[in-house]
């Protein structure tokens, strides 16, 4: 193999070797230092192509029915965001099948791994009631159970007020008693998430919601900052988030906030494009030390790309001005840290998850001078094969 990743242990060495065992990565380094391996019966030359850490994709709405296609070109046209859009995805996904459901998600993440994504957040959010929310739930569980990908769940019941509810401080009120409880006590969660913005819920009531989630062992992570700067950035640090996400409307102060907190800003410029909103400040978050993830925030009504984490990463080196390889670590050990698996995932290092990537590219440059168009030619996870040129997508 060559092409380590220059912010990956061991550093910069090329041509390089790894050797896997039990899943996981046992040693990593030069060829020529390598461990004789007397029982190894698979070995792999994987030439001169780039090989990165499996993607990890920190933020992704997958249980979703209906099209709102139309919705983006009125507000290209000039229509402001509401969230009308979301209610109307929700009276879609109510009116759809468990069948169906299942199918469009595992259709989703099957496209989220053939495009080197081997690890995926996703989230409830289109039900909007407590029976809903945890149908989405179960589905996501389900369908995870059939893929090889790595699923991480997030209950997102305050995602926008259902029609039913009296007031959004009503429905945060009933999440936080209802349906985090019932999620928790089934196992279905693993995050809890709250839209905390103007129009949507308030910081007062993403605190209610956001610290029964944490009574319940849930994980805390939030969209923050994304349509008006409100402090909730501040509350994610106050609460202890393990994320906070988008930012667009992030100012000075919210970035020094972040910064020292251990708050992962998990950035997603491709619905921020599609929204032709502010772009989030990538440069003043990493410059202030804070842990930078990238994810695509593949949903239903404001990007719906999925299997563009290659997209994704070339957004970041380009329209958010990182550089190739601050972006290579922002979608892999940025997006591990964002899900709390910074131990486990994200890097090409002795003791990590054999989640590997090799691509059809030779440099990390390329998912900066191919926008959208680098393809993994080969995909392990675990230490298995689950793509390659002998093999179709493994639950597919
Ligand atoms: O992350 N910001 C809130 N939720 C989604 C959009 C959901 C929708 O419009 O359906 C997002 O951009
Ligand atoms: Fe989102």
């Amino acid at each position: 193999m060559a092409q380590a990743h220059p912010a990956d242990p061991p550093g910069v060495i090329s041509p390089w070797a790894m050797v896997v065992r039990d899943g996981r990565i046992a040693w990593v380094g030069a060829p020529a230092d390598a461990p004789r391996e007397p029982e190894a019966d698979v070995g792999e030359d994987l030439g001169p192509a780039l090989v990165t850490p499996g993607l990890v994709d920190a933020h992704t709405h997958p249980v979703y029915a209906g099209d709102r296609s139309d919705e983006t070109a009125a507000r290209l046209a000039g229509a402001p965001y509401t969230g009308g859009g979301i209610l109307r995805t929700v009276t879609a996904t109510r009116a759809t099948s468990d069948d169906e459901l299942r199918e469009l998600v595992a259709e989703r993440l099957r496209a989220q791994l053939a495009a080197g994504t081997t690890t995926v957040e996703a989230k409830s959010g289109y039900g909007l009631s407590s029976q809903e929310e945890l149908r989405a739930l179960r589905i996501i569980r389900e369908v995870g159970a059939t893929l090889p990908l790595r699923v991480v769940p997030t209950l997102l019941g305050a995602h926008a007020v259902p029609p039913e509810a009296a007031s959004a401080a009503a429905w945060a009120e009933t999440v936080a008693s209802e349906m985090i409880p019932a999620a928790a006590a089934e196992g279905l969660a693993v995050f809890c998430d709250v839209f905390c913005d103007r129009g949507f819920f308030s910081p007062a009531e993403a605190e209610l919601i956001l610290r029964a989630a944490r009574a319940h062992g849930l994980g805390v992570r939030m969209h923050a900052e994304q349509l008006a700067r409100t402090g909730a950035a501040e509350l994610a640090v106050r609460l202890g988030a393990v994320s906070v996400d988008h930012l667009e409307q992030l100012d000075p102060a919210g970035v020094a906030a972040l910064s020292g907190s251990g708050v992962v800003a998990t950035l997603l410029p491709a619905p921020a494009l599609v929204m032709r909103d502010r772009l989030p400040p990538a440069r003043a978050l990493l410059d202030a030390g804070v842990t930078v993830a990238l994810a695509s925030d593949a949903n239903a009504g404001t990007f719906g790309g999925w299997g563009q984490m290659p997209l994704v990463m070339g957004l970041g080196a380009t329209a958010l001005g990182m550089t190739a390889d601050e972006a290579l670590a922002a979608a892999t050990a940025g997006g591990a840290a964002s899900l709390g698996l910074s131990a486990d995932r994200g890097r090409l290092a002795a003791g990590f998850a054999a989640d590997i990537v090799a691509w059809d590219a030779e440099h990390e440059g390329a998912f900066a001078l191919r926008l959208g168009a680098v393809r993994p030619i080969r995909v392990w996870i675990g230490g298995e094969e689950v793509l390659g040129p002998d093999r179709t997508l493994a639950g597919g």
